[in-house]
Parts: structure tokens; C-alpha cells; sequence
């Protein structure tokens, strides 16, 4: 079997001159965990360009959806950027990645930590019903430089407290943080910063971080990631790995594109 499907673009939505998300056909046979992410590309002078994305569609949906910078001499997002319905698209058969449930351990909050488009892979985990029958509060945390960037976000959220099926639980224990860094806006700040400070967990009304109650998924640049993980070792919480399920995981928001 090829490693490799070809699937059509249904939709594609430019968010900001930087940012837009698409959604695909889905293979039958294409199985994932919400949070992993997949290899997707195009083909270039005849050879597939794979880069890894996120799904940020839950895995009990039809379609397959990502989000995605635009690099404008990025090798795949500079085409990428130009899809449009009806094209074809390369995806991986292979999904995987550290962004999944079994490698943490039961906890009372769950938070979902990210800057960019690290969003991504917490968009399929707001939409994970387990996470609301393991965990009694949900805190959605993004951070970006401007606040058009939060839109895709925004519009996550908003389709999940309407949701037939999961909006009133997830009104009940869903928190969203956007926050804003390089202009005004209701949150200002990093992400790292605003949880150090203590300052997200004022605002709604939760206790500071403890690795006794709460679990860390995080999602964003090398830098951020670096800054997070100390903040984690500074509180003592510990890592967790399918093998050894633990109190935060990371991933890297993929952006080398
Ligand atoms: P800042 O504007 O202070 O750089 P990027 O688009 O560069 O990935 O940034 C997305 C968001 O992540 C921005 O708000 C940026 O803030 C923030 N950010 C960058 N580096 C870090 C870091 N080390 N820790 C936390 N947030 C960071």
C-alpha cells in the first residue's frame, strides 16, 4: 500500500495575509488520535514535498482539517497558499505525534497551551468528548502577535459552544485565553508570562498551577517551548510519554515550511 494518499481540497479560508485553514476529502481506512499530526504535501518538479501538519478536525469527523502559516518562499506553503477547492493533496497514511491523552495522567484540569498555529492540533482536542468526562475544567490557552491572528481560534471555539452534541458540556468546562502580545487587546501578554504570573488562572477564576491537579499539553515555536518546559520543571511537574504517562506534554508547532 502506498504511503501516501491523494485527497481533494473542500475548502480552503484565508484568516489573515498569514494564516489560513483548509479542509480535505478523508480516507476511510486514515485513523488518528486528536492531537497527532500527518505528513501533507504537493507535488513538486514531479516528487511529493511533505511537510508534518496537525489535524485540527477531530477524529470522528468526515473531513480532515489544518491550519497553516503562509511562508511566502516557503517551499510547500508558498503553494499551498493557492489551493483551492476541488485540487488534490498529498497526505501521509502514517499519523503520529506526542499531543495525545494516554501520555498524561488523570487530573482535574486540563490546559491547552499555545502560541501560532500550535493551535492546531487543541482544536481536535477541544472536540475530544473524553477530555470532558476526564477532566473537570478545559483552559484554552493561545497567544499571538496580533489580534486578527486569534480568528481562527475564536471561531473554534465559537462552533464548539454551539455544538449539538458537545457545546453544553464544553460551555460548562471550557475556558478560552487568547492573548495578545505587539498590540491592545483584552489579554496582553505571553503566554509563559500570563501563566508564571499566575495572572490566566485569576482571570478564571482557577488556583495556580499545580502538578497534583492540573495537565500541560503544549503546542508552540522551539522558543516558546523551551520557556514552557522551564516553567514546568521550576513547578515540578513531569513529562509523560505513551511508556510513562506524566503531567504535561509537548509538541513543536510546525512552521518550518
Ligand atoms: P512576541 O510578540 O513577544 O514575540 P510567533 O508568531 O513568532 O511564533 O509568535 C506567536 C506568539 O508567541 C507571539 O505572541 C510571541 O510573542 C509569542 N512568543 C514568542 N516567543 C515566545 C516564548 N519564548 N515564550 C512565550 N511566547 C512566545
Amino acid at each position: 500500500m502506498a504511503a501516501i494518499d491523494t485527497q481533494r481540497v473542500l475548502d480552503v479560508r484565508h484568516w489573515t495575509d498569514r494564516l489560513f485553514s483548509f479542509r480535505t476529502t478523508r480516507d476511510q481506512g486514515f485513523r488518528f488520535e486528536n492531537g497527532q499530526f500527518v505528513m501533507i504535501g504537493l507535488p513538486v518538479d514531479g516528487k511529493p514535498l511533505m511537510r508534518a501538519y496537525s489535524m485540527a478536525s477531530a477524529n470522528y469527523e468526515d473531513s480532515l482539517e489544518f491550519f497553516s502559516i503562509k511562508v511566502p518562499d516557503g517551499p510547500l506553503t508558498s503553494r499551498l497558499a493557492h489551493i483551492r477547492e476541488g485540487d488534490e493533496i498529498m497526505i501521509g497514511r502514517k499519523p503520529t505525534g506526542t499531543l495525545v491523552q494516554d501520555s498524561l495522567t488523570d487530573g482535574r484540569r486540563l490546559y491547552l497551551v499555545s502560541t501560532g498555529t500550535g493551535l492546531a492540533p487543541f482544536a481536535s482536542i477541544v472536540k475530544d468528548p473524553v477530555i470532558y468526562e476526564r477532566f473537570e475544567t478545559i483552559v484554552l490557552v493561545h497567544g499571538c502577535r496580533f489580534v486578527d491572528e486569534l480568528a481562527y481560534g475564536e471561531k473554534i471555539v465559537a462552533d464548539l459552544m454551539q455544538d449539538e452534541y458537545l457545546g453544553e458540556i464544553a460551555r460548562l468546562k471550557m475556558r478560552y485565553y487568547p492573548t495578545v502580545t505587539r498590540e491592545p487587546f483584552v489579554n496582553r501578554g505571553r503566554v509563559t508570562e500570563l501563566l508564571r504570573s499566575g495572572e490566566i488562572g485569576t482571570e478564571l477564576g482557577q488556583p495556580p498551577l499545580c502538578p497534583d491537579t492540573d495537565r500541560v499539553m503544549i503546542c508552540g515555536s522551539p522558543a516558546m517551548l523551551a520557556d514552557m518546559v522551564g516553567l514546568m520543571e521550576e513547578l515540578d511537574f513531569e513529562e509523560g510519554s505513551l511508556a510513562r504517562p506524566g503531567q504535561y506534554v509537548i509538541e513543536k508547532a510546525f512552521v518550518e515550511r
